[in-house]
């Protein structure tokens, strides 16, 4: 897919209440194609909430239309100053500042537990910084932090002389999680509020530096207190971590609306636990298969890929190496390495 041809699909989209379209306009600014992947930022000058919003959508739509495409992401950005100020009044972001030095802050999220939320996270923390990323990885999950156990890290972060917090790095990605901060297995008995301000803080007072994208590991579930986490953290984009099987894919749906609710734009969904393959090369749907490509299908949004089950995933979780890392040309890394490359295209990170 060209840049010309992606332009032309485009120039569809006219400017809300303008007879002329948004790439005669000048406003496309950067685009980004491979592997069935688009990626477009446009910049307005001027202009409402609202007509960002049909920009966005509109461009979507003729994208996802053009044939191979498999994701398509669409930058709206605001215009500088006033405008945006104006804009910012109505959004839950109003309070939120970017954090300087991060470029994309993305969620990793699922309805369900135990489907492989944080399994995903560190694979595609560590895949996406084989592909040559600069990764940071901050497990948001306060009662069960398990990304110190997955990426086989125990150091307690180190404090800088600003007064931050430094965080410790294994195989190459920045890691922040509580498990850091707690004695051996003591439960954490916080209430919301503290857990609020824990979240911010981690992503405030820690000495990121400069990260092309910082991955966030949420706690299973889509209640009030993800949703207020999703609002703490300023991201840029959700990824949905399901299971192929209808008691997975059912909560799927709240997990979508949960980010569009608070205006994060979905990535996609990863499908994990597709299947598994026995030692005699059968192939065994244990949960069903493709679930989650259709319900991406249904609910219009990409689909990421899908991950079977390897027991050599679970040792590596075990173990402390993610298996991007330790057995990077075989086939369990590869299914995560091909997902880290879609959101790598689509974020242009
Ligand atoms: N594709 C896979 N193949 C084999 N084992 C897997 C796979 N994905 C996850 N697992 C294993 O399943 C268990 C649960 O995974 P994980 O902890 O990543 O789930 P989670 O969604 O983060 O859970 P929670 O909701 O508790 O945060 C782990 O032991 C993990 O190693
Ligand atoms: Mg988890």
């Amino acid at each position: 897919m060209s840049e010309e041809e992606i332009k032309t699909a485009l120039r569809a989209v006219k400017y809300p209440g303008y007879s002329r379209d948004i790439v005669s306009f000048g406003l496309v600014k950067d685009i980004a194609a491979g592997n069935g992947a688009i990626s477009v930022v446009v910049q307005l000058t001027s202009g409402t909430p609202e007509a960002a919003q049909q920009i966005k959508a509109e461009s979507e739509q003729v994208l996802r239309a053009l044939p191979g495409v498999k994701s398509v992401y669409v930058d709206v950005r605001k215009p500088p100053g006033g405008a945006q100020a104006a804009a910012g009044a109505q959004s839950p972001w109003n309070r939120q500042e970017r954090v300087p030095g991060i470029k994309r802050v993305v969620a990793v999220a699922s309805g369900k537990g135990g489907v492989g939320k944080s399994t995903v996270s560190v694979n595609l923390a560590c895949g996406l910084q084989i592909l040559g990323s600069r990764v940071g990885l901050l497990d948001c999950d306060i009662y069960g932090p398990s990304i110190p156990l997955m990426m086989g890290s125990k150091e307690r972060p180190t404090i800088s002389p600003e007064e931050k917090m430094v965080p410790p790095r294994s195989h190459g990605v920045k890691l922040m999680s509580m498990g850091f901060l707690l004695d051996g297995d003591q439960p954490v008995i916080w209430r919301g509020p503290m857990i609020m301000k824990t979240i911010q803080q981690f992503v405030t007072s820690v000495d990121w530096g400069e990260l092309d994208i910082l991955l966030v590991d949420l706690p299973p579930g889509t209640g009030d207190a993800q949703l207020s986490l999703c609002q703490t953290v300023p991201l840029d984009g959700g990824v949905i971590v399901t299971t192929p099987q209808e008691a997975s894919l059912g909560v799927v749906r709240k997990g979508i609306a949960m980010f569009q609710k608070v205006n994060v734009p979905i990535l996609g969904i990863v499908e994990n636990m597709s299947y598994f393959t026995t030692p005699s090369g059968e192939r065994v749907e244990i949960f069903g298969h493709g679930g989650g490509r259709a319900e991406a299908g249904r609910q219009k949004v990409s689909f990421l890929g899908e991950v079977p089950i390897f027991t050599e995933i679970r040792e590596a979780g075990d173990q402390g190496v993610p298996v991007v890392v330790s057995n990077p040309d075989k086939p369990p890394a590869q299914a995560f390495l091909n997902v880290a490359q879609t959101i790598r295209d689509t974020l242009l990170v």
